[in-house]
């Protein structure tokens, strides 16, 4: 087969925050790394990130390690992994500093140190008065991180392959995976990367609900690659919806807003975030108040004509104080809702955010499962590392503040792993064709397809039905008919229209390979949800309001092959301090 080849040590797949960190750990150390993106680095869907990175470093209020693990096991409903939130919460403060030292243009305090902001879920003291634990870039945390860490890539000699889409994993019959076909998005053509480690950072999958906050780009690209690899999916069911997106559209407006002082009211004008957290009223976790959110509009108690969302309001603050530290999402709800914040509630709805699930990591970001109900084992020379992981530690529900916190540690964390791997496997394995014809049978289906719906139109059902069918709150019924409806959208894909590539764009190859993907993540996350018969984080069973942990305190895994779950116990041992035992949820 004549398709070009090239030989790396390490193939990264996606060039966003995870990817990158990860990238420079094992350039620094001499690897030949190549990361491969479908996007230009810096477009990468981190570049969205808005509201900060969590560590506990104390420059506004007491605060530390142990306090952040606190939290973050309560706000993952106790279905995070102790050992590996141990590990993040602790490995924070260095993160944030060696970001610092990279270049990044953190917000600062009058004295010169890190400025932190208040977010969801944070609290001083397992449990008491709320922390300032989040580091921030105004409100544009997530830029500036991702062109600091490019920029330390090239200064690192990172090999970057720009605009490039993975096709598949490549994978030998005895498991080990030694790289992926990838192809020129501008021209077509195909490359054959072989590395002797691969890790996936292709992010999260928002795309497959209609509103959300992602990029397009975000449409679940690593998790598909793995389910097609025979890797499960952990914990698919937990989706993040973030409480506050504009209203009809999904645009985010950071959880910085309400950090900042900001507050929502409803219909009659009331702070309604006092009924439903009197503690911590708007700084609740998020899934506590996009549930809020939802059942004040339920309940007719709505904004606007409809009665179809609610207000965030930040008029009571100094103005100067919004241009300071939320420029962006000023801007934002400027040209999304004609709304200038300075003056005026802002219309906000929940709106689909983060992929809390993924393909299943240990902290060392190995992957590492049990192959189609098989004994768990680290598949060899394959990571994950980011969104598309699940290590887990975000459990049933992230924390604001700690995704971007994940993605530098356990970026960080895999780079090392690897390093040490290739310490010890010093050669490619050799790559044989048939390892090929997977990857070159999928791409093959795409070629020059005939004339039945567009993939814009099945793509749009899709999202439509994931969002009817697996919202913020959720029945046996609906799910089960969102199941089949999504199972029959599946079935329409292989007769989709792709007009000829050559006189279209080959984007539109793309589009339905992306559209291929979502397919598998939309059907893994509702059924996942389907299956799950409680309610715990954002998993939010009207038909099972309770938490259940003698059934349910446990990780789904979603297997492609057979279309199954099964399940695996939670790590609820942390690495040097006690386990937090699971106890009642409330803020
Ligand atoms: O609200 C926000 O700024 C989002 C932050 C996050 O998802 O961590």
């Amino acid at each position: 087969m004549d398709i070009p080849r090239r030989k790396f040590d390490t193939l990264i797949i996606g060039a966003g925050g995870g990817g990158l960190r990860a990238a420079l750990q094992l350039s620094q150390a001499d690897a030949h790394v190549a990361v491969v993106s479908k996007v230009f680095p810096t477009r990468s869907h981190t570049v969205a990130a808005q509201g900060g990175v969590n560590a506990a470093l104390a420059n506004v209020r007491p605060d530390n390690w142990h306090w952040h693990m606190f939290d973050t096991v309560k706000g993952s409903d106790y279905l995070g992994d102790q050992d590996a939130i141990e590990y993040m919460c602790r490995a924070a403060p260095r993160a944030v500093y060696e970001l610092e030292h990279f270049g990044v243009p953190f917000s600062r305090l009058e004295d010169g140190r890190i400025y932190q902001r208040q977010f969801g879920g944070q609290s001083m003291n397992f449990g008491g008065e709320q922390a300032a634990r989040t580091c921030a870039a105004a409100d544009r945390t997530g830029h500036a991180i991702l062109q600091s860490l490019y920029q330390q890539n090239i200064r690192a000699k990172t090999h970057f392959f720009d605009e490039y889409f993975a096709i598949d994993l490549l994978h030998h019959h005895d498991g080990s995976f030694l790289g992926a076909l990838v192809l020129n998005i501008a021209t077509g053509e195909k490359l054959v990367i072989e590395a002797k480690t691969t890790l996936l950072a292709t992010g999260g999958a928002g795309q497959i609900f209609r509103t959300n906050t992602n990029a397009l780009i975000n449409t679940g690209d690593g998790m598909a690659m793995a389910l097609r690899a025979g890797v499960p999916l952990q914990d698919m069911e937990f989706f993040q919806f973030h409480p506050t997106g504009i209203a009809g559209k999904g645009m985010l407006l950071s959880e910085g807003a309400r950090g900042e002082g900001g507050f929502l009211i409803n219909g009659d004008g009331e702070r309604f975030m006092e009924r439903y957290a009197p503690h911590a009223k708007d700084l609740a976790s998020r899934d506590v108040v996009s549930r809020a959110i939802t059942t004040e509009v339920r309940e007719g108690r709505g904004c606007g004509p409809n009665k179809d969302h609610v207000l965030l309001t930040l008029k009571h603050i100094d103005s100067a104080v919004i241009r300071k530290r939320l420029p962006a999402i000023r801007d934002l709800a400027l040209t999304f809702a004609n709304v200038d914040m300075c003056d005026e509630p802002v219309p906000v709805f929940p709106t689909a955010h983060y992929t809390m699930g993924g393909i299943p990591t240990n902290r060392f970001g190995e992957v590492v499962a049990p192959v189609e109900h098989g004994p768990e084992e680290a598949m060899p020379g394959l990571y994950a590392a980011g969104e598309c992981a699940c290590v887990s530690v975000h459990g049933g529900n992230r924390l604001g503040g700690n995704s971007l916190l994940d993605i530098i540690v356990f970026g960080r964390a895999a780079g090392n792993q690897i390093i040490e791997f290739l310490g010890e496997n010093r050669y490619h394995q050799p790559l044989q064709d048939d390892c090929l014809e997977p990857a070159l049978q999928r791409l093959a289906r795409w070629d020059n397809k005939g004339d039945g719906e567009t993939v814009a139109d099945l793509r749009m059902e899709l999202t439509k039905t994931m969002e009817e069918h697996c919202g913020v709150f959720r029945t046996e019924a609906v799910l089960s008919e969102g199941v089949s409806k999504v199972l029959a959208l599946q079935q329409r894909l292989p007769d989709v229209c792709i007009k000829d590539h050559s006189q279209v764009f080959n984007t539109a190859r793309i589009e339905a390979l992306e559209l291929e993907n979502l397919m598998d993540v939309a059907i893994a996350t509702i059924m996942s949800a389907q299956q799950r018969q409680e309610s715990r984080g954002a998993h939010s069973r009207i038909d099972y309001p309770e938490r259940d942990d003698v059934n349910w305190l446990r990780h789904s895994l979603y297997h492609k092959t057979s279309n199954t779950v099964d399940y695996k116990p939670v790590r609820m041992k942390p690495l040097t301090v006690a386990t937090f035992p699971p106890k009642p949820r409330t803020y």
